[in-house]
């Protein structure tokens, strides 16, 4: 008995959490994987990031873009949290909750963390008036490429962190239902931010603390049957023995320590914010699926070294639908870069690795893969995380055979021509890491597993 107990313990402790995280720029296809994963779980949890994120699902020919609510909602009877080191517009989880009500989807499995960090109106003002007075300065001079807008979701990312670590006028979710504390620390916000940003913001009501205060007040109401401490609630789940799936939003290289900054989102995306955005540490998890896309895209600024300007650009861009779920802004896109994708697989201890979208590369007659850098005259297989730096790095690629057969149907590896074959065999031996999925196509079915 003794010794089942202990048994239990130790299994439960190592093999019950699966991270699902993005090696590149975001956009990977997380929620397809998450969805996929999601089967196989108890509850899925967002742990990083906030509305910026755009996870679409495609189920049954259905598409779903979900932004705040993890990926799993669209099963019923999983427990969908939000954990404390999200950042919640209160307002786009509703307008969410509702739009899947609408579809039929049962949201009931929502729990929110009461200690997550509320994005407030005059977060995404001075998201906006930032990104607006950047833009301003780099049109007025021809400078470094520091000097400029990060090209943002203007969700209010980076102030809404930025408050939560600055404390004093912070609101976590949990304030929501303390009128008292709320009324105070609204008016303190809204004045104090008054005078910060006058001149550069062009929304007062974002300012107004009366109506602040109403809006936030009404959300908290709607919001209260949701919020909960949700560290106690999932290290319940796991001594009970179910499985957690942790949903990476953005991905690695944008990671705040270890992407491209300042180009970069403010937030761990990386496997590294598990511990700090929902108090499961990391110890627990027994798989990291790092989703990778067969080449590369960014949306907003920043390098990207292997970025195509030419018709192969465009052609990836049209067959992937590259057009954000968040702000519908057309993504830039470029060939695979190993260096950055190999980076990334390290910093989050990847088990394997799910490539997408390798049916969007069909009709080109090579492929290319970038390999290594040059920089000032020197080549390097290492990444430069910094966003300055990277912009003079020349992609050194290597030209493998493209395949012309559209693979959309195809379930098994041996389904795929011969080419698709080499291209995932030589992503596998470059990375180091096998390749546990390949996805040819949105839909849950489209998935080779190996
Ligand atoms: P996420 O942010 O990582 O969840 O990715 P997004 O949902 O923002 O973007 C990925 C897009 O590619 C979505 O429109 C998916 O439906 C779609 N998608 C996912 N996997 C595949 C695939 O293998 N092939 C194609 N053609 N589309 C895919
Ligand atoms: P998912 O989860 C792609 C990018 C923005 C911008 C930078 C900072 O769908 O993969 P922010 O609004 O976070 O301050 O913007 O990060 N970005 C994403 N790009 N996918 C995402 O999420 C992203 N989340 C943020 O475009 O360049
Ligand atoms: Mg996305």
């Amino acid at each position: 008995m003794a010794q089942s107990q202990t048994a239990n313990k130790t299994d439960s402790q190592t093999g019950h959490a699966t991270a699902v995280v993005g090696l590149q720029w975001g956009d990977e296809g997380k929620g397809k994987f998450v969805d996929l994963l999601a089967a196989d779980h108890d509850a899925v949890v967002r742990y990083n990031g906030g509305a910026n994120a755009g996870h679409s699902v495609v189920v049954n020919g259905q598409r779903f873009s979900l932004h705040l609510m993890p990926s799993g909602i669209l099963y019923p009877g999983k427990l969908a949290v939000v954990g404390n080191g999200v950042v919640v517009d209160p307002d786009k989880l509703l307008q969410e909750i509702d739009g899947l009500a609408a579809k039929g989807v049962n949201t009931s499995g929502l729990v929110v963390s009461n200690r997550a960090h509320v994005v407030m109106p005059y977060h995404k003002a001075e998201d906006e008036a930032r990104e607006e007075l950047m833009k301003a300065k780099r049109a007025a001079q021809a400078g470094s490429g520091a000097l400029s807008e990060i090209g943002t979701t203007r969700r209010g990312i980076g102030p809404c962190y930025a408050e939560k670590i600055q404390r004093a006028m912070a609101i976590r979710i949990g304030d929501l239902l303390k009128p008292a504390i709320l009324k105070e620390r609204v008016e303190l916000a809204c004045e104090a931010k008054r005078h910060m940003f006058h001149g550069l913001v062009t929304s007062p009501d974002s300012f107004d603390a009366s109506k602040v205060l109403a809006q936030a007040t009404a959300a908290g109401e709607r919001l209260r049957p949701a919020i909960k401490d949700t560290t106690y609630l999932l290290h319940g789940l796991l001594a009970d023995g179910k499985r957690i799936l942790f949903e990476g939003a953005n991905g690695t290289l944008l990671d705040v320590d270890h992407g491209t900054y300042p180009f970069v989102t403010s937030s761990s995306t990386g496997v590294a914010g598990i511990g700090s955005g929902t108090g499961v540490p990391v110890q627990r998890l027994g798989r990291v699926l790092g989703i990778m896309k067969a080449y590369s895209t960014r949306v907003g600024s920043g390098p990207l070294p292997t970025e195509l300007f030419d018709e192969a650009g465009n052609r990836i861009r049209e067959r992937g639908r590259e057009y954000g779920t968040t702000t519908g802004r057309p993504r830039r896109v470029g060939w695979l870069d190993l260096v950055a994708t190999k980076y990334a697989t390290m910093i989050n201890g990847t088990t394997g690795l799910a490539l997408t979208m390798l049916d969007v590369l069909a009709g080109f007659d090579e492929i290319k893969v970038c390999t290594a850098y040059e920089i000032a005259g020197h080549r390097t297989e290492q990444f430069v995380a910094d966003g300055v730096e990277l912009s003079s790095a020349k992609p050194v690629f290597e030209t493998l055979k493209g395949f012309s057969e559209d693979i959309g149907s195809a379930r098994r590896m041996s389904d795929l021509p011969a080419a698709a074959r080499g291209f995932v065999d030589f992503l596998q031996e470059r990375i180091g890491v096998k390749a546990d999925f390949v996805s040819v196509g949105p839909g849950r079915e489209q998935t080779i597993q190996q």
